[in-house]
């Protein structure tokens, strides 16, 4: 008996499907440790729930501290980016005994400072900023380059990751930007320093949304899994515990999951345990995928009835419209005619459900759900319940 390989809900160590992602990231951390190189370009890598976003901002990270450089990690939600964000950095600088140290603990009590002042960090024309007092963007603009450029003469470099991007409250993302604008400019100062983010598919919305910088950032989107890397991510890890998979059973899972990561380990990891975990020498047949079935199908169906619940219903008319169309990515504007409502009348719903993560935006003016079989299950289940 061996344990299942497979990791549903979690996060992963084996990204077939991302190499080339992952190229570009190793490239990207070698060229921030090694020539002390500031990178202008904050990079969001969108996408769906369940894609693999998380493991690969994870994947980010670690190499990241194999070149030597300090990490930060965030998760945005429910509290204040800002104070998250400066009091990670500070920690970064616990052991030091240098004045960079003192002069980092000064300009994180400034940010925190210019946090306190109600409406200042709320968007706000270029007139109308107190002279006497930073605006947040000011101030972490200071504390980044400070971070970086102490740490640079310690031989290192500063790497921020930020998961969640699109939970992120509006003055910490219009400061964000607002900080690596600013600081790209410095040219010519050692700032080692870059921030690789995460979030939903309609993220650069909610960064556009808040800042007009935010269209410096790079957006790249995560997709399903090619059949090839679907296979490699069922294959690859089976050979480690040399154990494999009969063609037939591998087809069934992938004819099932769809390319979607998250079902994918759902039906990889089931298979395994319906094969019995088994031994080195030992395989997977599509008898174990059948057995499993059952099984996985009550997990899914729990996986549609709460992203069903969530919804209010308004924007379960407008799921069950996006349900209706004939095209997987259907237009926006054909949606809402097909409620007999102009476009505008189903922006509130549409966003909602975006920050749910229950709908996403594959293409300007499309809509997409965001993990496959949703569709089918409203037209089967609660197309036409309440
Ligand atoms: N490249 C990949 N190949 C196979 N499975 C993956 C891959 N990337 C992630 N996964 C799996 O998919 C699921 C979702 O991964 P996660 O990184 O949490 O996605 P997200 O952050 O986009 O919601 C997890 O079960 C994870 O183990
Ligand atoms: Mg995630």
């Amino acid at each position: 008996m061996q344990r299942s390989p497979y990791t549903p809900g979690e996060v992963t160590t084996f990204l077939p499907g991302r190499e080339t992602h992952m190229r570009r990231l190793r490239s990207q951390m070698q060229h921030v440790a090694d020539e002390g190189a500031f990178i202008a370009r904050p990079r969001v890598y969108v996408g769906s729930r369940g894609v693999g976003k998380t493991s690969l901002l994870r994947y980010a990270q670690k190499v990241a501290r194999e070149r030597g450089l300090a990490t930060v990690w965030i998760t945005a939600g429910d509290a204040g980016l800002l104070p998250v964000l400066s009091a990670e950095l500070q920690r970064l600088t616990r052991t030091w005994h240098s004045s960079a140290a003192q002069e980092i603990a000064a300009l994180v009590r400034n940010l925190e400072f210019s946090l306190s002042i109600p409406g200042l960090g709320v968007s706000s024309g270029p007139g109308q900023r107190p002279t006497s007092v930073e605006a947040p963007g000011q101030a972490l603009e200071a504390l980044i380059g400070a971070t970086a450029s102490a740490l640079h003469k310690k031989g290192g470099g500063l790497a921020i990751f930020i998961d969640e991007l699109q939970a992120a409250d509006r003055i910490a993302l219009k400061a964000l930007a607002y900080a690596w604008q600013h600081l790209r400019s410095q040219e010519g100062d050692d700032l080692p320093a870059t921030l690789i983010a995460a979030g939903l598919g309609h993220t650069s919305d909610v960064v556009t949304d808040a800042a007009t910088f935010g269209k410096r950032f790079e957006f790249i989107r995560l997709k399903d899994l090619s059949r090839e890397a679907a296979y490699e991510a069922l294959s690859g890890p089976a050979e480690g515990l040399e154990v494999s998979w009969h063609h037939r059973a591998v087809e069934a899972v992938l004819d099932r999951a769809n390319g979607y990561p998250h079902f994918l380990q759902l039906w990889a990891h089931a298979a395994w345990e319906a094969a019995g975990s088994p031994d080195p020498g030992g395989t997977i047949t599509a008898g174990a995928v059948e057995a499993s079935e059952d099984e996985v199908l009550e997990q899914l169906d729990v996986f549609y009835r709460t992203r069903w619940g969530k919804a209010t219903p308004a924007e379960r008319d407008l799921l069950r419209a996006v349900a209706q169309q004939t095209s997987p990515t259907p237009r926006r504007a054909d949606v809402a005619a097909s409620l007999g409502k102009p476009t505008t009348a189903i922006s509130m719903a549409r966003r909602s459900l975006m920050d749910k993560g229950i709908l996403d935006s594959p293409g300007r003016g499309l809509l997409s759900f965001t993990a496959p079989g949703f569709s089918e299950y409203i037209l089967e289940y609660e197309g036409t319940e309440d």
